[in-house]
């Protein structure tokens, strides 16, 4: 028998003394005496990166979520030592980096406070099961502060007290709290002495969060291998810190086309073909805008994917061309299981060219789904991505569909424990070769870029749409993404409210829920609520398991109808409105719904609240989580806010009671806001649009506002053909005065502006238009307080 006395467990091991330091650039190197070696790598003067190896080498530096168009640069970079630590200065940050034990502490550099520090600081544990290291990092959290981020968590906003694990998860059905889900987006933000900063874990193995939860003034984070590899990001506003975030894993590559931002029809499954096409003209016949359907599953061949099942759908090229002659975009699934078929092109290409995964010991990986056994393509290799991008031509180019949906992308795999993947699952990893322990927060995340690249390939000169399940941070510059397979509850309407906003907080906009509800079915109540707030997510889709019933908006008689129409329709009146700020994400990372405590965090009443949010810049909408409900009591974030179906002014930084029978909901518009609104359409691009309604909200003081246009599609907006309208207001006692800017070389087919103005405190006599004097009862529209101006207009004076 051989005893082996020198495997003992070692327990944690730290970083000894700092022996010597050495400055390359913008990256600081400190190696210590036990061959720690630490890198500082100033990013921004705002973004540090911590990047520690206990080996004394660093394996190659290669990262699916940071960006190459990431911002880098800064205005000061200064190191200098005292007896017990290193001082680096950047202008926005001083980090100290002890010599004794590498712990660091950061400062602001303006006000010398302290932002973040370590505990422990990091450390690890040898794995002798796996090899490499599982590493740690704890750091102390102060008195009152706050947590978020984390994408997908189905929690309360704030995650202090609270432990989570990242590792992407099909999880049909989850609850309040379950964990883990489908997305793995290690960024958090804490929040203190008004003051915000992030910290993004780039590791993709496991890892494991825990914000006071163990301990209760110690935040820790921790992966099951690979290295401690993250990024400092100092705000202190909590925007700043999640733009930064945004900047650095990518902000989406193009705009989404409009219509991808009207309202999606989808079912598991709509089919035949006369079933599709039923629903579609239900749709038109009601009046109730839409612009995409989509298919499930059902309408391949025995589920293998870029294939028809022909006695559903004889002809899908004809289907999908009446589909789009009325206005509906076809949207597809694809899974990522390639159902084993010798006779199946796909699944003979793989094989042929090997691209499906591997045990490690040679075998292919073989799981059950939806098809029955399959196999599945290693995504992480660039090679399998070009094919998979290439597998779309048919569909898109010949077919015309016009965006795909990736899903089961976890990888999910059905009758096994893990429901995914064994661990030891080889991967190409972009030629640094792994086990899935790596590679699988990223496989769904590469499976959906393979997808993007093919969507944009074929459907060009028109913008790609994917939606995606599964997610690792960054995959946001590729693909929308939904909330996967929740229940048709109450709970679950509040859960998808606090998702998409945590989502939008963790660089993550394009995002929404299954509207209704994916397991079993809401009451017409339910479903009618749902939509109020669906309406206001970036992503806007009804999505059922349909075993359980109708889940169209007609399904629940006509008061529900009414009330879902009057809210889709309300939607497409705001899309320029919603395309502005998705604009503003697009290029500056401004998450398109804000959390109260993103919008305000000097407002310590922001911190814990939940179901408030804004949408955009000026909206403010709290949805009705409960049945039979005649309003609800809400917090109002400071300022005065219009509510918006009566116009009557409130003050906010107070809780209110907010009337909302069952066609209404709380909706507020922030004072001095300029509004865009479109005509009512039936779906993007019924109408040529000739006029653009301007709602104006009167304030005492000042307010700017945007609206962003371009072509709706296409790719002419990124060489300048764009439209870019700043609108500064300025209200006075008896006057208010709205200046236009526009930037862009885009010129919209409308000639006019209609201007509707809301809330003044004066008798309107007279209107200046650049210069021109009018009264006003002789150009107001239909005797209201309206008037038409041209949409060039520089200056418009209203006495
Ligand atoms: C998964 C998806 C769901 C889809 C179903 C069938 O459960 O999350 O959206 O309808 O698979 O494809």
């Amino acid at each position: 028998m051989i005893l082996n006395t020198e495997l003992e467990y070692k327990g944690n091991l730290f970083p000894s003394k700092i022996i010597s330091y050495k400055k390359n650039l913008d990256t600081l190197a400190f190696t210590t005496d036990n061959n720690v070696v630490l890198h500082v790598t100033v990013v921004r003067d705002s973004v540090l990166r911590f990047r520690y190896t206990t080996t004394g080498i660093f394996e190659k530096d290669f990262s699916y979520a940071i960006t190459k168009y990431a911002s880098r640069g800064y205005n000061l970079l200064e190191v200098t030592e005292d007896e017990d630590k290193y001082i680096i200065t950047t202008a926005k940050l001083i980090c100290h980096i002890s010599k004794a034990d590498t712990r660091s502490a950061i400062f602001d550099a303006i006000d010398k406070s302290l932002i973040c520090e370590d505990e422990l600081g990091f450390h690890w544990e040898e794995s002798y099961e796996f090899g490499g290291d599982v590493v740690k990092m704890t750091k102390t959290s102060h008195t009152s502060e706050a947590y978020y981020g984390l994408g997908d968590k189905p929690v309360d906003n704030n995650l202090k007290g609270k432990r989570f694990e990242n590792w992407v998860t099909d999880s049909y059905a989850y609850t309040k709290e379950t964990d883990p889900l489908y997305k793995a987006i290690p960024f958090y933000i804490g929040l203190h002495s008004k003051k915000a900063y992030g910290v993004f874990f780039d590791n993709t193995f496991k890892t494991n969060f825990d914000f006071c939860h163990e301990r209760r003034n110690i935040t820790s984070f921790w992966a099951q291998g690979g290295e401690m590899n993250y990024y400092f990001i100092y705000g202190p506003d909590m925007s700043e810190v999640v733009a930064n975030y945004t900047d650095l894993t990518g902000k989406p590559h193009e705009m989404p086309a409009l219509w991808t931002l009207g309202y999606h029809q989808c079912k598991w499954s709509y089919y035949p073909e006369s079933n599709v096409k039923e629903i579609a003209a239900k749709f038109r016949k009601l009046k109730i805008p839409c612009d995409a359907i989509y298919l499930d599953i059902d309408y391949m061949d025995g589920f293998r994917c870029f294939t028809w099942n022909k006695e559903y759908f004889p002809d899908p090229k004809k289907m999908v061309k009446e589909l789009a002659d009325d206005g509906f975009k076809t949207i597809v699934i694809i899974d990522p299981g390639i159902k084993i078929d010798p006779e199946y092109p796909v699944y003979k290409e793989g094989l042929e060219n090997d691209y499906f995964c591997k045990r490690a010991d040679g075998p292919y990986m073989k799981g059950k789904v939806w098809p029955g056994e399959c196999y599945f393509p290693d995504f992480t290799n660039p090679e399998v991505r070009e094919w998979w991008s290439n597998l779309f031509q048919e569909l898109v180019e010949d077919i015309g569909v016009k965006g795909v949906w990736n899903d089961m992308n976890e990888p999910a795999v059905m009758d096994v424990p893990g429901k995914t993947f064994p661990d030891d699952v080889r991967h190409n990893y972009d030629g640094n070769r792994c086990s899935h322990r790596k590679a699988h927060n990223v496989y769904g995340m590469q499976m959906a870029r393979a997808t993007y690249q093919g969507l944009k390939k074929f459907s060009y000169p028109k913008r790609p749409f994917v939606i995606t399940r599964a997610a690792y941070s960054g995959t946001q510059r590729y693909t929308s993404s939904w909330t996967g397979d929740n229940v048709a509850s109450w709970e679950h309407l509040i859960i998808a409210n606090i998702q998409a906003q945590r989502m939008c907080m963790s660089g993550y906009s394009f995002i929404g829920s299954d509207i209704g509800g994916f397991a079993e079915q809401p009451n017409g109540e339910l479903y009618a609520r749902w939509i109020q707030l669906g309406v206001f997510h970036p992503f806007c889709r009804t999505h059922s398991s349909g075993d359980h019933g109708d889940q169209e908006p007609w399904a629940f008689g006509t008061n529900v109808t009414n009330v879902v129409r009057k809210f889709i329709e309300l939607r497409y009146q705001l899309l320029p409105y919603l395309y502005t700020a998705f604009w503003r994400y697009a290029n500056e990372g401004v998450p398109i719904l804000k959390s109260l405590v993103l919008y305000d965090q000097n407002d310590p009443q922001t911190h814990y609240r939940n179901d408030e949010f804004i949408f955009g810049e000026k909206i403010l909408v709290c949805p009705i989580n409960e049945p039979n409900a005649k309003g609800r009591r809400m917090y109002i974030p400071r300022g005065n806010w219009y509510n918006f179906w009566t116009d009557e002014v409130v003050e906010g930084g107070q809780e209110l009671w907010v009337d909302a029978d069952f066609d209404s909901m709380p909706i507020f518009v922030k004072e001095g806001a300029i509004i865009p609104k479109y005509p009512v359409q039936q779906y993007v691009g019924e109408k040529t649009i000739d006029e653009v309604v301007l709602d104006i909200y009167y304030k005492f003081g000042k307010e700017s506002s945007l609206v962003f246009e371009d072509a709706h599609d296409g790719y002419d907006y990124i060489k300048g053909r764009y439209s870019l309208r700043s609108f500064n207001l300025l209200g006075e006692e008896t006057e208010l005065y709205i200046q236009q800017h526009k930037s862009g070389k885009y010129n919209a087919p409308f000639e006019t502006f209609k201007i509707n103005l809301h809330g003044f405190p004066f008798k309107i006599s007279k209107i200046k238009i650049d210069k021109e004097e009018f009264l006003f009862d002789d150009i107001k529209v239909n005797s209201s307080n309206s008037f038409v101006v041209n949409k060039d207009f520089t200056e418009i004076q209203i006495m």
